[in-house]
């Protein structure tokens, strides 16, 4: 059997460029004669991603569990063709994905458990890299736009969020979850930043044997 391609999430706080460096992760692939795919959460084309759409540039308001679900929603109408493409050999890279949905949600006050229920068991990244900076210097970089979260206090309650989701994702008792979590240094130079993010990725894209895992299951 042939083996199935790695499943890869980028993490991290608004204006981490985790965009930038998405792009250019999939084109390094592509030159590297990778089949890659950049995926994207919250997907806004879908219904339920226009509704996402609506609620982040407040054009409408909803409960803040609703809106949590939504998030979740969004992934599950993607699952089955993640699942797809890794097994067709195509490098799937999520810009955001299950992290980001509890990390902002905690944030409001919803309880961390209760985040996560909605994504147990969605296919687990094969790693995850967190793009790590603080809010000041994401802010330093033109500031935050118009959109609902992207504010100093939120950013900085997010952060702490994501670096209890790294201790957890590299701790004992993860399961079948098994996703390794690697923080990126991310005020360094974009260069130095998809230096950083190659050497983790390069050594998996020749495929893996593993089953594609479930988060938290
Ligand atoms: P974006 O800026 O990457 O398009 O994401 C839009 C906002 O949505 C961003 O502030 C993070 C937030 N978000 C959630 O609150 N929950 C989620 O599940 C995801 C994927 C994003
Ligand atoms: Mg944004």
């Amino acid at each position: 059997m042939s083996p199935r391609a790695p499943f890869i999430v980028i993490e991290g706080l608004d204006r981490s460029g985790k965009s930038t460096q998405c792009t250019t992760l999939i084109n390094r692939l592509e030159a590297a004669g990778i089949p890659a795919k950049l995926l994207k959460f919250p997907d806004r084309t879908t219904t339920i991603g226009q509704m996402i759409d609506a609620y982040l540039k407040s054009q409408s308001e909803l409960d803040d569990h609703l809106i949590h679900l939504l998030f979740s929603a969004n992934r599950w109408e993607l699952a089955s063709t993640i699942e797809r493409l890794l097994r067709e050999g195509t490098v799937v890279v999520c810009d955001r994905y299950a992290f980001s949905g509890i990390a902002f949600s905690a944030s409001k006050g919803l309880p961390f458990e209760w985040c996560r229920a909605p994504d147990v068991s969605l296919p687990a990244p094969d790693l995850t890299l967190f793009l790590d900076i603080s809010p000041e210097a994401a802010m330093a970089r033109g500031g935050y736009g118009e959109e609902r979260y992207e504010k100093r206090e939120m950013q900085e309650s997010v952060r702490r969020i994501f670096v209890r989701l790294a201790e957890e994702m590299n701790g004992e008792g993860m399961g079948d979850s098994r996703s390794a979590w690697i923080t990126v240094d991310a005020s360094q130079t974009m260069d130095d930043v998809s230096e950083a993010m190659w050497a983790h990725v390069q050594p998996m894209i020749g495929g893996t044997h593993r089953p594609i895992g479930r988060l938290w299951a």
